[in-house]
């Protein structure tokens, strides 16, 4: 075994008051999830796990806990209950069904897997193993977690909006070269199934569909347009979409349209933007949501707590889906944002890439 284990850091002892959490991947979204298995009372960081040993030694030296080279190293150390994968998308899947073949937890980062196939076979796993040990899989879409969306939810839930009558989302962030440079799996199809859609706007996609309804690709198309010479994804799309509308009072009503547009070829990292058209009132979410009443009221739901850097465009929800998710564990309950529910935004995007690229040149 090569766990790098320092005298003032003896494995962690299994305790049914906290759950033993070992973060797999000690890369730039590690420190999020770091923080937010510090800040959290059930449970306690028993482990890190790394193949790169650079990464690894920086991360055991930083958080005093054993340095596992491997997941497989770690689960036959026994010393987690809990995986947290933050690791290139290409590997989810696998590492995934390993731990939950062993009967561990696993909170994987988005995408659920790089490729449909993956993600459908991990499904499928997932199913089995919650039968046959109760082991969870939970992703990380944690801006269902902002409290802006969340109200946004609440609304269309209640009924009090009337009939949605549109949507539009817009992601345009700045990424350079060198931003790929310095994690080649981003730019590849092999690594990472796929650019801005799979790495960056999954999250507002996933938003869309989980608030307007299931959703359809009409038309769309994804290119590199300005990152061509240094990524063989995209870095540009544009979808529309339609979204089931459901029934009202028993009558079955037309899809809702949506527009989507994304690029990590802008000037800057602008705010993302996500409105909604009601009967009733327009929602308008800019990081905090603003609600136009067409009575004239208007509305304002912030977002809580603001970060610096990084940090404030990737949400602030992480701590918060991983305090539910813990929850969901230690109730033996289901956690509700599962392979399935992750698929939803993977499939739209796949799609995209179909109608985007000539079989054999996107996975
Ligand atoms: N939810 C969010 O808002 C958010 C934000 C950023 C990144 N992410 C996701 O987090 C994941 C990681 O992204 P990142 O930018 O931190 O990547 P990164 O390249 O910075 O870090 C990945 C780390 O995983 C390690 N690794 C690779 N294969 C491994 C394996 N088989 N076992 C153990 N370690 C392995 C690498 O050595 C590296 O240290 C991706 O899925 C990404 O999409 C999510």
């Amino acid at each position: 075994m090569s766990a790098d284990v320092p005298r003032h850091a003896l494995p962690v002892p299994a305790d049914p008051a906290r759950l033993r959490v070992a973060v797999v991947g000690c890369g730039d979204i590690s420190s999020v999830h770091l923080a937010a298995v510090a800040a959290n009372d059930g449970a306690v960081l028993a482990a890190v796990v790394d193949t790169d040993p650079t990464a690894r030694a920086a991360a055991h030296a930083a958080h005093g806990v054993p340095g596992f080279a491997s997941l497989g190293e770690l689960i036959a150390a026994g010393a987690a209950d809990v995986v947290h994968l933050c690791t290139p998308h290409s590997t989810h899947a696998a590492l995934a069904e390993e731990a939950l073949a062993a009967g561990v937890h696993v909170l994987a980062e988005k995408p659920v897997a790089h490729t449909l196939a993956d993600a459908e076979r991990l499904a499928e796993a997932a199913e089995k193993a919650f039968a046959a040990s109760g082991a969870q899989l939970g992703v990380c879409f944690q801006n269902r977690y902002n409290a802006p969306v969340r109200a946004m939810r609440v609304m269309l839930d209640g009924g009090q909006l009337g009939q949605v009558l549109g949507a539009q989302a817009t992601v345009m962030w700045h990424r350079t070269p060198a931003y790929y440079a310095a994690r080649p799996w981003r730019g590849t199809w092999a690594g990472s199934g796929g650019g801005l859609l799979m790495n960056q706007a999954i999250h507002t996609l996933d938003l869309l569909q989980w608030l307007v309804g299931p959703a359809r690709v009409v038309g769309g198309g994804a290119s590199a347009r300005a990152l061509a010479g240094a990524i063989e994804v995209e870095d540009t799309a544009d979808i529309l979409l339609e979204h089931a509308a459901g029934t009202r009072d028993g009558v079955e009503q037309p899809p809702v349209r949506s527009a989507f547009f994304a690029t990590n070829a802008n000037g800057v990292n602008a705010p993302v933007t996500l409105d909604i058209q009601a009967e009733a009132a327009e929602l308008s979410l800019r990081g905090d949501l603003t609600v136009r009443w067409a009575d004239g009221r208007t509305e304002t739901v912030r977002e809580h707590g603001v970060l610096a850097g990084d940090r404030a465009y990737w949400g602030v929800s992480h701590e918060l889906l991983i305090d539910d998710f813990y929850r969901a564990v230690r109730a033996g309950e289901r956690f509700w944002i599962g392979a399935e529910e992750a698929m939803g935004s993977l499939r739209l995007i796949k799609d995209v890439y179909a109608r985007s690229y000539a079989p054999g040149d996107w996975v």
